[in-house]
Formats: C-alpha cells, structure tokens, sequence
C-alpha cells in the first residue's frame, strides 16, 4: 500500500501542467455507449477511475483503444478511441461499481441505447450517502421502469424513452449527465430544470452536440433537449481539471511560492480565484497560464460551497488546509455533502485548530503545522493532507494514498518538480 512522504518547508517555484478534468472524462467515456460509431477523447488524464470506466465499458462491449500521441494539440493526457459497436452486456456488477461510483453514469447511455440496463447501486462513500434517487425519478419521468432488486437498479425502457419536462428538486451533476444523455435519444423533447451548470456538465453537453444531439441552455439552470434517433462519432478535447488546478493553486498559496498553472482556464475557477484573492493570494493570468502566488500573509476568509459558479465542494477541504495558518479565523461551511470534514481530524493531529459546528467548520490560523503521520479518508481530504505536508515543519507520510490517485495525475512528480520535497513509498 503506496504512502507519501513530505518534507515541509520548500515554497514551491516553476510550472505545473493542468491535466484534463477526471469529472469531465468519465461521463463523456460513458457518452461512448450512445452510439456504433467511434468517439476519441482526448486530453485524458492517467487515473485510476479512468482505467475503471475503461473496464466497466470494455465489459459492456465497447471497445477501447490508446489513439494519438500525448502531445496532440498540445496537450499532455492521452488519446482514447471508444466504440460500442454493439452493446454486450447491459449489467454493470457490483464488483466494477462499488470501485467507482461514476459508474452509475452508464445508466442513462444504456437504456437509450438499448432500453434495458442493470446497474449495482453505488453505495456511499466517505462524503456521505450519496443516494441515486434524482438518476431514478427522472429517468421514470422519461418512461423507464425501474425495480430495485439486491442492491441492483433494474431498468427498462422497451418502447424507448419519451421525451419529458423534469424539475430537479436540489442540484445534482451526475443525476443531470445521465438525464442529459438518456435525454439525446428519447422520443421528442426533454426539458431539464435547475440543472448543475458545472463545467464539466457543459464540457459533455458540448460533446454529445458534436455527436449530432440537440441540446439548448448550456450554462443556463435550464436544458432543452430535441431527442434524435441515433448520435454520430465525434472528436472531442476533456475541458481541465478546475479542482486540481485549484488545488494546485493553493498548494503555491501555503508554501509562499510562485507557480505557474499552465492549461486551466480562469472563467471555470472564479469565485476560487476571487477567495484566495481575498486571503492575499496573487492570481494573474500569464501567457503561460494562471501565475499565483502569496503576498505577505494569509489572512483568514469565509467559504461556503455551492453548486457552481459557486466555490466548488472539490476544494472545501483543500482551502481548510489553506485557511489553517492564516492570520485570524474562517468559517468554512459545506453546503453539498453531509459528511465532508474528514480531512479535520488529520489536519488536527498535524496541530490545525478547527472545530466543527454542523455544517460549518471554523479555523482558527496556527502559527505553524507539525507534520505528522496522516490518513487518508477520500480524494479530497488526502489532497488537503498532502497540502498541509508541504508546509508543515517536519516529515508528513499520507497513508491510503489511493484516494488521491483516483483523482490526481502523478501529484508527487508534479509537485517535486516544483521543488517539494515529496516522495511515494511502495510499502
Ligand atoms: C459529482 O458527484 C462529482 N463527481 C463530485 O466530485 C462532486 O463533489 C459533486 O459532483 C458535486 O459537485 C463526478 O463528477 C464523478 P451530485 P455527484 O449528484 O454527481 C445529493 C470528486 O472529489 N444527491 O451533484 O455524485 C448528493 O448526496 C467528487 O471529484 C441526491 O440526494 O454529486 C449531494 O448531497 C466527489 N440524490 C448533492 O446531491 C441524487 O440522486 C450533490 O451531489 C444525487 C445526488
């Protein structure tokens, strides 16, 4: 079980790479089983939950291929042609699911596709319950039949889907990204209501459009779907990775350094930007990318997470390591997960003073952090761990380093090239 161990102290100096976003990439692999005809996506970060959606389509019978060279276009993730020729399998196993719980993003694909689909419940996760109830309720607005049987959804649709009007209740990315692709081959028009407006969701719908969908809104709380009967192959470049730009970010903000962020793009990040402005972080856009660094001290801001254009839940736990020495305090409040302080504890053993209050964490900033062993609980928690390693006084060792893996692209040669003294230990 890999760890990664940080020596704190060196301010981080040079050019990170922002690769393609992992919550882009997954739904647009999934978008693959819409249609017979090949999409290549490029731009692909080199992630485990990438390699997952990879086996879970290849094990419904799409085939899956490494195309282009890394470097097309100036990018650096890799080059991936999907074709589902034919759909053979249409259950996807609780042994490929409890893995990655985007993989409940193949359900909509699968029933407009073929009109039947049998996929594991997710199941919760550190963050919290993540229920899959708006997947459901607007799919049977759309007229598929769904049973749950053992921890299985069982969907069907044999008459096809008929277009609908649905209204989500509370915001939701994966429950709009299914609908949205259910959506592009029903019967007439789907409208979809306070749909999420993440990046990411426009980053798909930009895609299936390129595919021959007919999509209205993107951007808007509101989507207009003209249902087609079959979707064409296409190109298609994955937006970057706003969070691990963002993390990134912060990672040059705690250590008093200067980097440059190369690829992201600055309108998808705002209210980051304009909250670690707030704290006394510099951000200017460069002709290479987005330059931060800290003017003098950190000082102590409030944050609440919201759905976009809002602060992104991605980067709570990353800003509470942010905010743990800054000067005076920040009220860090999580509007989206239930469940989203696990990275406090930790924090707290590494000499952080934070105190939970329902949904709202307060930091007061320290003088310093200790480093200390930590563990780490989800993708997000264990970023905000090896954040605080980078300028904790001492040695920090991040133990589970796969969550982080699952979501970030080779953080510790990314950030050693920037002068962190990090290293991964295959223990
Ligand atoms: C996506 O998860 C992201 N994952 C998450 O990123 C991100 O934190 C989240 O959106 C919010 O931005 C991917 O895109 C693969 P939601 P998703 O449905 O779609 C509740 C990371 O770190 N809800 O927008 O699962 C839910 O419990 C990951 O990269 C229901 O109640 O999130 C949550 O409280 C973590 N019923 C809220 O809505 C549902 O049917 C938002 O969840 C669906 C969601």
């Amino acid at each position: 079980m890999d760890k990664i161990l940080i020596k704190g102290g060196s301010p981080l100096f040079g050019c990170i790479q922002i690769s393609g976003a992992k919550n882009a990439a997954l739904p647009l692999m999934a978008a693959s089983l819409l249609t017979d005809a090949p999409i290549v996506l490029h731009n692909l970060p080199h992630l485990a939950d990438i390699s997952t959606m990879a086996n879970l389509l290849t094990h419904h019978g799409v085939n899956i291929s490494m195309t282009g060279e890394a470097g097309d276009g100036g990018h650096t993730g890799r080059a991936l042609k999907l074709k589902a020729s034919k759909i053979k399998n249409t259950t996807a196993p609780y042994e490929l699911v409890r893995r990655m719980r985007a993989s409940i993003l193949v359900l909509g694909p699968l029933l407009a596709r073929t009109g039947e689909a049998r996929v594991s419940l997710p199941g919760g996760c550190a963050i919290g319950a993540r229920p899959v109830d708006l997947h459901l309720k607007g799919l049977s607005q759309l007229g598929v039949k769904i049973q749950m049987e053992e921890g299985y959804v069982t969907a069907s649709a044999p008459h096809g889907l008929k277009g609908t009007k649905f209204t989500f209740p509370i915001v939701s990315v994966g429950a709009t990204e299914n609908l949205l692709m259910a959506a592009c081959l029903a019967n007439g028009e789907t409208v979809l209501t306070n749909v999420a407006r993440e990046p990411e969701v426009g980053d798909l719908a930009e895609c299936l459009i390129k595919m021959g969908a007919k999509i209205n809104g993107i951007g808007t709380d509101t989507l207009v779907i003209q249902g087609q009967r079959t979707l064409s192959g296409t190109e298609h470049i994955v937006v970057p990775d706003r969070i691990e730009a963002g993390t990134y970010a912060m990672a040059a903000a705690l250590t008093g350094g200067d980097i440059i962020l190369k690829g992201p793009r600055m309108e998808l990040l705002q209210a980051v930007l304009d909250k670690l402005g707030e704290a006394g972080v510099s951000v200017q856009k460069t002709e290479g990318g987005i330059q931060v660094k800290r003017n003098g001290k950190l000082k102590g801001v409030d944050v609440m997470t919201e759905p976009f254009p809002g602060f992104p839940t991605d980067l709570q736990a990353q800003m509470t390591a942010l905010m743990s020495i800054a000067e005076g305090a920040a009220m860090i409040t999580e509007s989206i997960f239930e469940n989203r302080f696990m990275h406090i504890p930790e924090l707290a053993r590494m000499g952080a003073n934070v105190t939970v209050h329902g949904a709202s964490s307060l930091v007061r900033g320290v003088g310093e952090l200790i480093g200390a062993p930590v563990m780490a609980t989800d993708l997000r928690a264990s970023a905000s761990l090896v954040l605080a390693g980078l300028v904790a006084k001492g040695e920090t060792t991040v133990n589970r380093v796969y969550h982080i893996d699952s979501g970030y692209e080779r953080i510790e040669e990314k950030l050693a090239a920037c002068g962190a003294n990090i290293e991964r230990l295959d223990v």
